[in-house]
């Protein structure tokens, strides 16, 4: 297994990326950091990724590279689109930036790799049980890591609750900005939705990650649930950093290329 990956965490707004050590999780090189071209266009985005790699010096080029990326990732292929541009619903997200940087990459959802980074090296390190790692941003991401391994796809930000279809919208970091709600306002939401989670998962922990995590004593006290709640260690390199160990792990959501035709000519009926 390789000791050396390449990570690259894809945002609305940066698109960092960095060589992770796996052994200590820590950066080898210098993390890049590329605006997010306007309108987040797949090929534009694209572009962004394979610049960001080139500059990277020093970096062997066989290094597995992960990519995670804010939507469903469903063998490869991009699924959702409810914070990206609608363009990245149903595309073989996977394979245009194997085909653009010449090798093969692993790519995962966003919070997937945050999760699965925290289960490695930050606050669910050597933790067995079941493990809810959520990231408040501009969406509530999401994931699912049982006795280490991760169950990918899980999109637990957007569960209906309170009258409301999708609960991202009341609960996420930006929405708390937008609304210029108080800590103990926004708290109150985001006792519902814990709450919730607790009631259908019954997890032994939950993360909170997103870069109000840094902020997790202005909100973390003032919610009341059985299950510990903790804030994630890793900020701004969890995406990146499990995004590397995903690709080194073999652990992403890929199939064969026998497998992939076979979902590819499946009819809708068949799925
Ligand atoms: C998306 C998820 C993503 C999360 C955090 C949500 O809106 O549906 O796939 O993980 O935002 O970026």
């Amino acid at each position: 297994m390789s000791t050396a990956a390449i990570g690259i965490d894809i945002g609305g707004t940066g698109i960092k990326g960095a060589a992770v050590d796996l052994d200590t999780g820590t950066l080898t090189t210098e993390r890049i950091k590329l605006n997010t071209p306007k309108g987040g266009k797949p090929d534009a985005i694209v572009e962004t990724v394979v610049s960001l790699i080139g500059k990277l010096g020093g970096v062997a080029a066989d290094t597995p590279v992960g990519v995670c990326f804010p939507a469903v990732v469903q063998h490869g292929h991009t699924m959702s689109a409810a914070n990206v541009d609608k363009s990245w619903i149903g595309l073989a997200a996977e394979k245009l930036f194997e085909s653009a940087l010449g090798r093969d990459i692993t790519f995962v959802n966003d919070a997937d790799a945050a999760g699965y980074a925290e289960s490695q090296f930050g606050a669910a390190k050597d933790r067995k049980g079941l493990i809810l790692m959520t990231t408040l941003g501009t969406g509530i991401g999401s994931a699912i890591i049982y006795n280490g391994v991760l169950v990918p796809n899980a999109e637990l930000g957007h569960i209906a609750l309170d009258g409301y279809e999708d609960y991202e919208k009341q609960a996420s970091f930006i929405v708390k900005e937008n609304e210029g709600l108080s800590w103990k306002q926004w708290a109150a939401r985001l006792q519902k939705y814990y709450s919730k989670l607790e009631s259908l998962f019954t997890p032994d922990l939950f993360i909170v990650g997103g870069g109000v995590s840094k902020h997790h004593k202005d909100f973390l006290p003032l919610l009341d649930l059985k299950t510990k709640i903790v804030p994630a260690e890793l900020r701004n390199n969890a995406g990146l950093l499990g995004a590397a160990s995903l690709a080194a792990h073999g652990a992403g959501t890929r199939v064969t290329d026998e497998a992939q035709d076979l979902i590819d000519k499946a009819s809708p009926a068949d799925s």
